[in-house]
């Protein structure tokens, strides 16, 4: 149902044409782009600073939705913000003072999204719901596309919209979103679905119809 807006992660594109994958899945339908910043020691793996992201930035015509897996936060925040996101979405568990990160990134004039692993439980966002503008639940442990979804994610994307009640939060989905995962949790409540391998899956710069019709499936 279209009310949901599909984010693809870039972490699944071709590394070597980031300019020419951002205008293909948003030529193909993409409501948002979503760019997972890995820093080696909060996830295992290691992805992009802020000098790629503002590379990204000209490219980017919908929505650049950053999310760190880093941790320290804090202190990187102001460059991703300087570098373009339209949003910045932060860990609970990359630190002690998660009402301060959100802040902080509030002070840039960015949208806030806070995200929790799926071993985190949600009471840890319950002191944070007026200053989140989107609570990330993560569906895969995180460093990886391609992983398998987490089924427990659904139940507590039901819990996490009941505590949002009737304020104006987004609930994004990320990690192992196909078109057989996406209607759980669309039915539970979420309203952003980041989807990698299922949107890149099969296609190409040359072949950036087959974005589309991933999109459309999912
Ligand atoms: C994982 C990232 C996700 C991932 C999604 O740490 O946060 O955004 O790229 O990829 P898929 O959709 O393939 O699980
Ligand atoms: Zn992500």
């Amino acid at each position: 149902d279209r009310s949901i807006k599909i984010a693809p992660s870039i972490l699944s594109a071709d590394f070597a044409n980031f300019g020419q994958e951002i205008r293909a899945i948003e030529d193909q339908g993409a409501d948002w782009v979503h760019v997972d910043v890995m820093d080696g020691h909060f996830v295992p793996n290691l992805t992009f600073g802020p000098p790629a992201v503002k590379a990204f930035r000209p490219h980017v015509k919908t929505f650049m939705d950053v999310h760190l897996m880093i941790a320290p936060v804090d202190p990187y925040i102001e460059a991703y913000a300087e570098a373009g996101a339209d949003m910045i979405t932060a860990h609970v568990e990359a630190g002690p003072h998660i009402h301060r990160t959100l802040q902080a990134i509030k002070a840039q004039g960015v949208k806030a999204g806070v995200a929790l692993n799926p071993g985190t439980p949600v009471e840890a966002i319950e002191h944070v719901m007026d200053l989140a503008d989107m609570v990330l639940v993560m569906t895969v442990n995180p460093g990886f596309g391609g992983q398998k979804f987490i089924h427990s994610g659904v139940e507590k994307t039901r819990r996490v919209r009941e505590m949002i009640g009737d304020r104006e939060i987004h609930i994004q989905i990320d990690g192992g979103v196909t078109p057989e995962t996406a209607p759980l949790v669309a039915e539970a409540g979420a309203d952003v679905l980041v989807a990698g391998s299922a949107v890149f899956k099969g296609g190409s710069v040359d072949n950036p119809e087959v974005y589309g019709a991933n999109m459309k499936a999912i």
